[in-house]
């Protein structure tokens, strides 16, 4: 940046100003429209839902994400002001996928029940839990959509579908560079 006028103090102070707002504006730390964790049941030692819970609310926790929509950990999240994503293992995908039926059941046991009875501030169903890792060798690509259709169908039934949006979790290695380079980034193959 160049000041032009030399000669006026004043129209430097101006500029000054300019930059300290500018670097403000950069700098200083501003809050973020939420922060959220991953909840896990996998664990030698488990907490108690209602301990984890409170660790959440204690640290400024307002999102969580399961693995799973365990009966023990929704009840734990009543009325917890904390919003939700429940989750559907990769293990139950042809099931729901081959059965409008069976999602329709799982939306009224693990979706529906808990945000009319329970208080649980269900956002987001998670279909599947990365079934496109590539160990996986392709396993669940052919249920994934069609399970996630029925679950969506099962939601508007419900009259749920404004509340609660339904998503596929994809791991990183979606992801690929073939030159190694950032600017070479481009999905595998076969999640085109
Ligand atoms: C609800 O979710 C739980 C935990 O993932 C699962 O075991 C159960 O089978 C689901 N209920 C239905 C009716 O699909
Ligand atoms: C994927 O393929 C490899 C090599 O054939 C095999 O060892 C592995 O068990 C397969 N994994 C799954 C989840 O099918």
């Amino acid at each position: 940046m160049c000041v032009i006028n030399k000669n006026t103090t004043g129209l430097m102070g101006w500029w000054w100003w300019v930059v300290v707002v500018l670097l403000a504006m950069v700098v200083v730390p501003r809050p973020v429209g939420g922060i959220g964790a991953n909840w896990g049941t996998q664990a030698t030692h488990p907490l108690p839902p209602a301990t984890v819970v409170g660790l959440l609310r204690d640290n400024g926790f307002q999102k969580v994400k399961l693995f799973d929509a365990e009966e023990g950990t929704l009840n734990a999240l009543s009325k917890s002001g904390i919003e939700v994503m429940v989750g559907i293992p990769n293990d139950m995908l042809s099931t729901l996928a081959s059965s409008v039926q069976a999602a329709e059941n799982w939306v009224a046991a693990n979706v529906s029940s808990h945000i009319s009875s329970n208080g649980v501030d269900i956002r987001y169903v998670a279909v599947g839990n990365e079934p496109f890792l590539s160990t996986y060798n392709g396993s669940f690509l052919g249920t994934t959509f069609p399970a996630l259709q029925n679950i969506q169908s099962a939601l508007i039934k419900a009259g749920l579908s404004s509340q609660v949006k339904v998503t596929i979790p994809l791991n990183a290695d979606v992801y690929e560079t073939s030159t190694d380079l950032p600017s070479g980034g481009d999905f595998r193959s076969d999640i085109h």
